[in-house]
């Protein structure tokens, strides 16, 4: 069974855990089925040259049943809870980060190995509770207004994650969670035209009830929170993985995390995250040039060690910025109604 790669993180400053909930138990409130379907990136036109330095070739699943009807209540009245520190920032009206640092319940749903192994069948790869907390069991709320999108159209800061509805989307007017059949490439096309992806070439998943999740190839699929047509209860829970295979790209921008996570715990959980990936990747070098039969010419040598640190490298660059890069999304000012 798949372990997190480093233990959860500590609890930063200025948080409490809730004391009176229920001990996250899989036996009870889980209930994980397999998707249906299946998509993976070439069928959304990703190359393989493209596929092959990303985490896994999956691109997005139908919805399947994660929690049981008693987890899923759990979860709805953590989420609930947890409503009251929900903020604002550039992409998304009303949110909560670090959830996961105030509910054990949601902590341990989060970093689950019994959840962590059925991704793992599902990505066809090893994967691992994102290390940075603030990527675990993040939380989407419906905006106050009717008619805005919960979320921009936007593809998501880390590799992999599920999208679960928390509240039940079937009795929700608007709200659909969408994605685009198509390169993130296109999609910058259309928005540079202030367009959004045309509505034939968008999925909007079907949603079987509350505890259903989705799972995503996030940062490859663009995708969106539609608007709800009626004022309605609509959350959602985003839980992020990586990859256990350091060989390929992070596929992260940590950098943008800064518009909605507390920095100075941010930069504690980055750099271990970026060690770690660094660390593996040094170790492989060594055992790879301690073969007897291992050769590598100067440049070759110099180029395994610069991608054996670049992460590292990365965080340094990103972390001693003192300016903040826009977050990203695909809804410009000029699109017609962004
Ligand atoms: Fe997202």
């Amino acid at each position: 069974m798949t372990a997190a790669i480093l233990p959860f993180a500590a609890q930063p400053p200025g948080f409490e855990w809730f004391d009176d909930e229920p001990v996250f138990d899989p036996a009870v409130h889980l209930q994980l089925e397999a998707p249906e379907l299946i998509r993976t990136l070439d069928e959304f036109g990703y190359t393989e040259d493209e596929v092959a330095c990303t985490a896994s070739p999956v691109a997005a699943t139908s919805a399947f049943r994660m929690l049981s009807a008693e987890g899923a209540a759990v979860m709805l009245a953590v989420a609930r809870r947890l409503e009251s520190f929900a903020e604002a920032n550039p992409r998304i009206e009303r949110s909560v980060r670090s959830g996961c640092h105030r509910s054990r319940w949601l902590r341990d749903l989060c970093i689950s190995p019994e959840v962590t192994e059925h991704l793992c069948s599902i990505y066809s790869v090893d994967v691992a509770p994102h290390p940075i907390t603030s990527q675990l069991g993040h939380l989407n709320y419906a905006p106050a207004e009717v008619g805005t999108a919960v979320d921009k159209w936007h593809h998501d800061t880390l590799a992999l994650d599920y999208v679960m509805m928390v509240a039940d989307p079937i009795v929700l007017d608007g709200g659909d969670f969408e994605y685009f059949v198509g390169t993130k490439a296109e999609v910058a096309t259309f928005a540079d035209r202030g367009e959004r992806p045309p509505a034939d070439r968008c999925v909007s998943v079907q949603w079987p009830g509350a505890g259903f999740a989705v799972a995503l190839h996030g940062n490859m699929v663009v995708h969106r929170g539609g608007p709800l047509h009626q004022a309605g209860e609509r959350i959602s829970m985003v839980n992020g993985y990586i990859t256990t295979d350091v060989r390929v790209d992070d596929q992260t921008r940590n950098v943008d995390l800064f518009h909605v996570d507390e920095p100075v715990t941010l930069a504690r959980e980055w750099a271990r995250y970026a060690a770690w990936r660094s660390r593996r990747r040094l170790d492989v070098l060594i055992e790879d040039f301690d073969r007897a039969d291992a050769v590598a010419d100067p440049i070759e040598a110099a180029q395994r060690l610069a991608h054996a640190t670049h992460d590292v490298d990365v965080a340094i660059a990103d972390l001693r910025r003192t300016d903040r890069p826009e977050i990203h999304h695909y809804e410009h000012a000029h699109s017609p109604d962004a």
